[in-house]
């Protein structure tokens, strides 16, 4: 699991100390016992908001990791509290409510606050919090050495696979390197990635483009979802954005997603738009996601004449939905349409592509041939051999086969 993940457990020498503030008895009482079910944290109870702006220094005078306060006793002092903590710069905010109020929760991330905690809330969702927060800690973060690789999923079409396929590869990136991957979701408005993986987001790109500024290594965390297989994941909004995209904010979400993961994976539907913006600078590899078609052949041509013949350009073109024996062109054909040979075919896989979109699991692939052709693919990316090793009788293997 990457390091992102880790809350520090009862055997690190690091514990994490939190200091929960919360007026109301039950809800103060709900959090304190997950708290005490998280390993290797140590909570301090306040069991009143202080009664002045400065009686909170006061209040705080000993160092805590994270402090954690419930908005729904008075919201207004509540996010003045979180503001003037978030200030000093030394603490993590997080906020809990009983309330599902989008209005509530975008000001608390505004006043700096890094989690959201909506009551009632598991031991489980309470520990994943915590080790999101607790990348901000010193020394929870090693400044990275080199830039994560950046992989560009982009579509000759609309429909062509662009999400299937960028979705599933980063799932199956972050399972076999285990190094820390991140997806984003580019395909505005209304991205299908989360949907796709069965992740429920709470924030997305929308957060993080409002005010590109404020984009940093801790803000960036607060909007991710988790999916089970450790891939982190920016979704894209739910519903029609707000906020016009621009090439300086797509330049600085990517900026920072490289500085803080080994592994860039983004979903860029066919936004050509963005073509002036990091999202297809020449250290990246594009994924360029065509089909058998006229018109995708035709589009594709003119994609790579136009945009990605330049020469070290890292492109690799995906044949989507190829049935070896029923195309209406020969290989020869589409080579020379595409003005060179395609590096991957996936397969057309009805059947998984439908239990996919109806579980939103892409673990309903196992086994499928669309989930073997993309895992050579997500191997390939990562310096692995395209295929597993295989178990050979009469040894026993310890730990993952590579
Ligand atoms: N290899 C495949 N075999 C069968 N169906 C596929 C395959 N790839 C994608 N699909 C289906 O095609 C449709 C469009 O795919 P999607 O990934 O949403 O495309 P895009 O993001 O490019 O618009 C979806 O219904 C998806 O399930
Ligand atoms: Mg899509």
């Amino acid at each position: 699991m990457p390091g992102f993940l880790e809350v520090p457990s009862a055997h690190d020498a690091r514990v994490l100390s939190v200091a929960l503030i919360g007026p109301d008895e039950p809800r103060r009482k709900t959090i304190a016992s997950v708290l005490a079910e998280c390993p290797g944290v140590e909570t301090r109870v306040f069991s009143s908001y202080p009664a002045d702006a400065d009686e909170l220094p006061r209040m705080l005078e000993e160092h805590h990791d994270v402090v954690i306060v419930d908005l729904d006793g008075d919201p207004k002092l509540a996010i003045d509290m979180v503001e003037s903590i978030c200030d000093d710069g030394s603490r993590t905010v997080m906020v809990f409510s009983e309330q599902d109020d989008r209005e509530l929760v975008v000001r608390c991330m505004r006043a700096g606050a890094r989690e959201f905690l909506a009551l009632p809330i598991t031991v489980a969702d309470m520990a994943d919090a915590l080790a999101r927060v607790s990348v901000r800690l010193p020394g929870a973060s090693p400044a990275r050495r080199k830039a994560g690789s950046l992989f560009v999923f982009l579509g000759a079409k609309g429909g062509c696979g662009v999400t299937t396929l960028a979705s599933n590869f980063a799932v199956l990136l972050a399972q076999e390197s285990g190094e820390k991957t991140l997806l984003i979701d580019l395909g505005l408005p209304l991205g299908d990635v989360a949907i796709n993986l069965g992740v429920i987001a709470k924030f997305s790109t929308d957060n993080a483009f409002q005010d590109p500024s404020r984009i940093d290594a801790n803000f960036l965390s607060s909007l991710l979802a988790t999916h089970p297989s450790g891939l982190f994941v920016l979704a894209a909004p739910g519903d029609f954005p707000p906020t016009r995209v621009t090439v300086d904010a797509v330049d600085k979400l990517l900026a920072v997603a490289r500085q803080n993961f080994d592994y860039v994976v983004v979903d860029a539907g066919s936004r050509l738009d963005l073509k002036g913006s990091a999202l297809f600078d020449i250290s990246a590899t594009i994924y360029l996601v065509t089909q058998v078609g006229i018109s995708e052949l035709r589009n594709s041509n003119r994609l790579i004449s136009q945009y990605f013949a330049t020469k070290g350009r890292k492109l690799q073109i995906v044949l989507n939905r190829f049935i070896s024996h029923a195309m209406p062109f020969g290989e020869e054909d589409i080579t020379k349409a595409l003005t060179r040979p395609a590096q991957w075919r996936i397969p057309e896989d009805f059947a998984s592509a439908r239990r996919t979109r109806n579980t939103a699991t892409p673990l309903a692939l196992q086994g499928s041939p669309i989930l073997i052709a993309i895992r050579k693919m997500a191997r390939k990316a990562c310096g692995l051999p395209e295929n597993r090793a295989r178990k050979r009788k009469g040894f026993s293997f310890f730990g993952r086969a590579r």
